[in-house]
């Protein structure tokens, strides 16, 4: 079956490269998915698979019926969304949308899902039951999982495959991880109020500057003190914004930033952790505070099952040297996460580095390329992952 999946996907070859510079050059932002959606079910209609078009606003789920009985439902899940990032990198399908660029692989993902169902649909009578392609809009700002949760994407659904392309690993490998993969990723907004007063009289006055800055830095000391080093936090201040004039002692200061965090014990302890640090301060210098903690998305804790079925797959397809079992978690953020609340699932990194290239420039970077031939090792690692899922008797 193997050798059957490795010559579909090698027909498929140039169809598919054709359709990955297509989605390049025509990229949109999150949200607002419009043509690549429609170009996306068009490709899965005249692949014979049962669309519904409009899930989660502008994202897109096929079906393929297998000829099986079986209960179980497979879903595999990619993404459609650009960046507004203005593309450096020269190519001759580089993009046509001014300022927007698919500098994150997504369009890579999409070819992948294209891909994968165009091989199924092919061999559908080798597949005991459905297999449900979900096309999310909105990834960048981690919110199209949500909307297609919320529009029924994960009924019934028994397991999810994903995939994130990763151009540190070279084309032609993986990268599969147990347990964590990326982190959760949570928004923080501390909101400082002093008294305002005259630069020359501080002792007038309650400097919400100043309090602001001993907030960032014992937030940061406090973390190697009072967080456990073996379960990590990262705590980042991106954003200040406060005072008015060079000789007025400014009365209110906001700080915004992300923090995350990989195990959830930690995670649902931190909000707390962080007003009991700001309440103090601001107690002992006579300010008021506020502190608003906004729970993002959770960290993707890849399913044991699903990540050695995943790399069994991908060694038997690959040969063992091109399947890395990967060490480190990122502290990225990745909505693949709110699927895994419904499901067990795993996501895999598909190597698209090119070897001969001295810098193979990183995600959300203008000059971010990728070497096209990563998109038939993601077809028939997706597609054989799937075959195999129920041919494995687990
Ligand atoms: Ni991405």
């Amino acid at each position: 079956m193997l050798t059957r999946i490795k010559d579909l996907a090698t027909k498929l070859a140039p169809r598919l490269i054709e359709i990955r510079r297509h989605i390049h050059s025509h990229p949109e932002l999150s949200g607002q998915e419009y043509q690549t959606s429609a170009f996306v079910s068009g490709v899965l209609s005249s692949n014979g698979l049962h669309v519904q078009e409009g899930v989660g606003k502008t994202g897109v789920i096929g079906e393929l019926q297998g000829t099986g009985n079986s209960e179980r439902l497979l879903a595999i899940r990619t993404d459609l969304d650009a960046l507004p990032i203005i593309e450096r990198t020269g190519l001759e399908f580089a993009s046509r949308s001014q300022g927007i660029m698919h500098a994150c692989g997504h369009d890579v993902h999409t070819t992948v899902g294209l891909g994968t169902a165009m091989v199924l649909s092919q061999m559908a009578e080798e597949l005991p039951g459905r297999v449900r392609f979900l096309f999310q809009p909105a990834e960048e700002i981690a919110q199209g999982a949500s909307w297609m949760v919320n529009d029924g994407a994960m009924d019934k659904v028994s397991n999810i495959l994903g995939v994130h392309v990763f151009p540190s690993i070279p084309a032609g490998s993986i990268g599969v991880r147990y347990g964590a993969l990326t982190a959760a990723t949570d928004e923080l907004e501390i909101i400082i109020i002093g008294e305002s007063g005259h630069g020359a009289r501080p002792h007038e006055a309650v400097d919400a500057i100043w309090i602001a800055s001993q907030v960032i830095t014992t937030l940061q000391q406090a973390i190697s003190r009072t967080q456990n080093p073996l379960r990590p936090v990262v705590l980042s201040i991106g954003q200040i914004n406060g005072g008015r004039a060079p000789n007025v002692i400014a009365d209110k200061v906001q700080l915004l930033g992300t923090v995350r965090s990989l195990h959830p014990e930690t995670r649902a302890n931190l909000p707390n952790w962080i007003e009991k640090i700001v309440a103090n301060i601001c107690y002992s210098y006579g300010a008021k505070y506020q502190v608003n903690y906004r729970q993002g998305v959770p960290s993707v804790q890849n399913d044991y099952f699903l990540t050695q079925l995943m790399q069994s797959a991908a060694e038997e397809a690959w040969g063992s040297d091109r399947v890395q079992v990967l060490p480190e978690p990122s502290l990225s953020a990745e909505d693949f996460s709110v699927y895994l609340e419904h499901a067990p699932g795993s996501m895999f990194r598909l190597g698209v580095g090119f070897k001969d290239r001295l810098i193979n420039y990183p995600l959300h970077h203008p000059l971010f390329d990728v070497d096209e031939s990563a998109i038939i090792t993601g077809v028939v690692t997706m597609a054989y992952t799937a075959y195999k899922y129920w041919h494995q008797n687990c």
